[in-house]
C-alpha cells in the first residue's frame, strides 16, 4: 500500500545539488565543500567531502544533495517510518545486508543498522537504484511504493522507510554512504 496519502501535505522533499565551490542555502540547508581553497587539490577535496546544514529539516522531510557526482537522500524520517522499519523481519528481506559503510561489512539489514543516529531518525543513503541505476521516486513525487520508502519506476523495485528492497529486480538495499554528524551538520564523505 502507498503511504504517500497518509502524509499529504505534511511532508516535504527538497531538492538541492551542491555544485563544485559554490555554496548557498535551500530551505535552511547549506552545503559547501569542506576544502581548503589554497590547497591546489580543493577540487578534488570538494567532490569527496561536503557539509550539509540539516538542522531545520522537519521530520517526514527529504533534502537530496549531490554527492560525487550522484544523489543522496537525507531523510529525517517521522515516528511511524521508523517503527515500520523496526518491525521488519530482517530474515525475510531479499538483502540482509546493512549497505553501510560506516559500520562493518556484513551487518544485518536493521534498522538500527542502517539509520545514522541512535535513535533511528536520520537516514542517509545514495539515491541511486541498485537495479540499473535509476533515482528512486519518494514522497516528492508522490509514490513511496509498497513498502512506504521509494519506488523506483524503472523496473518497478520498490523500498521500505529503511531504504531495504523488499520487491522488484533490485538486489541490494540502497547504500549507505560513509556520514557523520558534527553538530547540526552532515557530513558526507
Ligand atoms: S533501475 Fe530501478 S528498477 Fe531498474
Amino acid at each position: 500500500m502507498s503511504h504517500a496519502d497518509d502524509h499529504e501535505g505534511t511532508r516535504r522533499d527538497f531538492l538541492y545539488y551542491a555544485t563544485g565551490g559554490a555554496s548557498a542555502v535551500a530551505v535552511g540547508a547549506a552545503v559547501w565543500p569542506l576544502a581548503n581553497q589554497m590547497n591546489p587539490s580543493a577540487d578534488v577535496q570538494a567532490l569527496a567531502s561536503i557539509r550539509v546544514d540539516v538542522s531545520e529539516l522537519e521530520p517526514g522531510a527529504q533534502l537530496t544533495v549531490k554527492w560525487l557526482g550522484k544523489p543522496v537522500f537525507i531523510r529525517r524520517r517521522t515516528e511511524d517510518e521508523i517503527a515500520e522499519a523496526n518491525a521488519v523481519d530482517v530474515s525475510a528481506l531479499p538483502d540482509p545486508d546493512a549497505r553501510n559503510a560506516n559500520i562493518a561489512e556484513g551487518a544485518e539489514a536493521t534498522d538500527a543498522n542502517r539509520a545514522l543516529d541512535e535513535n533511528g531518525e536520520w537516514l542517509v543513503q545514495m539515491g541511486v537504484c541498485t537495479h540499473l541505476g535509476c533515482v528512486p521516486l519518494g514522497d516528492a513525487q508522490g509514490n513511496t511504493g509498497e513498502f512506504g520508502g521509494w519506488f523506483c519506476p524503472c523496473h518497478g523495485s520498490h523500498y521500505d522507510t529503511a531504504g531495504r528492497i523488499r520487491k522488484g529486480p533490485a538486489p541490494e538495499n540502497l547504500p549507505v554512504p560513509p556520514a557523520r554528524f558534527d553538530g547540526d551538520d552532515l557530513i558526507l564523505g
